[in-house]
């Protein structure tokens, strides 16, 4: 069991993405220099969590602390719930408590992008072309191998239900939970008749819309029961590991002039930089005060025309949230019953 004192334990999914990556950054940069980081790194191949522990370790050792930074990982699929129950068990087994929780790992399941629209939308407004596209067109019904939409069941249901399990390590000493949501999660996103995302042509916009009204039923009755602090932030619109591998020489630097000029036109939400991205969730994580810092809002990243950053926060509108987590209550307590065999300790008679 790892010692409590001074220590900070933070786990970030999807840590091998541009936003996980820095965030992981800030908060060696942010935590006070004598406190000890451990950082759980998660993903779904040991490759891929080796890779983010090296970046992670080079980036330490360029910013000298009094305290160490250490590692762990934890190979999880959202997408599939006997990963997660292991995923949950092992962390339990090995740790006495958890400080930090970033839901940052999420999935789309993009199918194209309408070129002819496209063009047409950055053309005629640019900003609204970046921040509210209607050309990126996604695959519609994905399902899981559990048999759940695949867009819910990664960004919403299992993160969610991967934080029940390891409710007691984050009550244990105040910890936190980010959720990361987007500037995209419109209400209009959302039908309460296809909460699992599978009729829509916007899943991923859905589930966004999701976690907001996830975040905004439970954050009340985590603090006063858990002693959890939840925050909701987005991180803007900055350059993803993911989207940008898709794209060739030409429609890759096309993308970064039609965000530096969404910017240059005055929207706040073009961050471009990882790094800047990350400003709203560890600021969320380790300077947020829940006296000042309304956990009834969402918190963003968001820069001035010459990159310089701030937290700029924005209302969510609520309606539906507590049909959300009625409904995920339900699945959570089907997939208890369904999973209730399948972690046995071996070493118990
Ligand atoms: N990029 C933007 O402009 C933008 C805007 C608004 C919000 N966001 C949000 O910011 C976060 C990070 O975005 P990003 O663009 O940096 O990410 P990204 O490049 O798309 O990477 C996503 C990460 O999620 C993990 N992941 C994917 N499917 C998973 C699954 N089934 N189970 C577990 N992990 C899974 C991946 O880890 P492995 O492959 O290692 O398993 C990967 O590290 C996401 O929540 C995204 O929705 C991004």
């Amino acid at each position: 069991m790892s010692s409590t004192l001074n220590r900070k334990i933070a786990l970030i999914t999807g840590t091998n993405s541009n936003l996980g990556l820095n965030i992981a950054y800030r908060l060696i940069e942010s935590l006070p220099s004598d406190t000890r980081i451990t950082i759980i790194v998660t993903s779904r191949t040991l490759p891929r969590a080796r890779e983010s522990i090296d970046l992670i370790n080079d980036f330490a050792k360029k910013h000298p602390r009094e305290g160490i930074v250490d590692f762990d990982y934890l190979l999880i699929d959202f997408t599939d719930m006997v990963s997660i129950l292991n995923g949950s068990y092992e962390l339990s087994q090995k740790y006495v408590k958890l400080d930090y929780f970033f839901a940052n790992s999420a999935q789309g399941v993009a199918a194209d992008i309408n070129w002819l629209q496209a063009t047409k939308e950055l053309c005629l407004n640019p900003v609204k072309g970046v921040t509210d596209p209607g050309y990126k067109m996604q695959k519609v019904g994905v399902k899981s191998k559990d048999n759940m939409g695949f867009v819910f069941q990664c960004n919403v249901f299992g993160p969610y239900y991967f934080i029940q399990k390891i409710k007691p390590l984050l009550s244990k000493d105040h910890g936190r939970i980010i959720w990361v949501s987007s500037i995209m999660s419109e209400p209009r996103h959302l039908s309460f008749d296809d909460l699992q995302l599978v009729n829509t042509t916007v899943p991923y916009e859905g589930s966004k819309r999701s976690i907001d009204l996830l975040h905004m039923a439970t954050y009340e009755k985590l603090q006063k029961d858990h002693g959890i602090t939840q925050y909701l932030i987005q991180p803007g619109i900055f350059t993803s590991f993911s989207a940008s591998g898709s794209l060739n020489f030409f429609t890759y630097y096309g993308m970064l002039f039609i965000f530096y000029l969404a910017r240059y036109l005055g929207s706040p939400w073009i961050n471009i930089s990882g790094y800047t991205a990350a400003n709203a969730p560890v600021y969320a994580a380790v300077l947020a005060n829940p006296t000042f810092d309304k956990q009834s809002t969402k918190f963003g990243s968001a820069c001035y025309t010459d990159g310089h950053e701030y937290i700029k926060n924005q209302e969510v509108d609520t309606a539906g949230a507590t049909d959300v987590l009625k409904y995920l209550d339900q699945l959570k307590d089907e997939w208890d019953e369904k999973l209730k065999d399948q972690i046995t300790n071996s070493r118990q008679k």
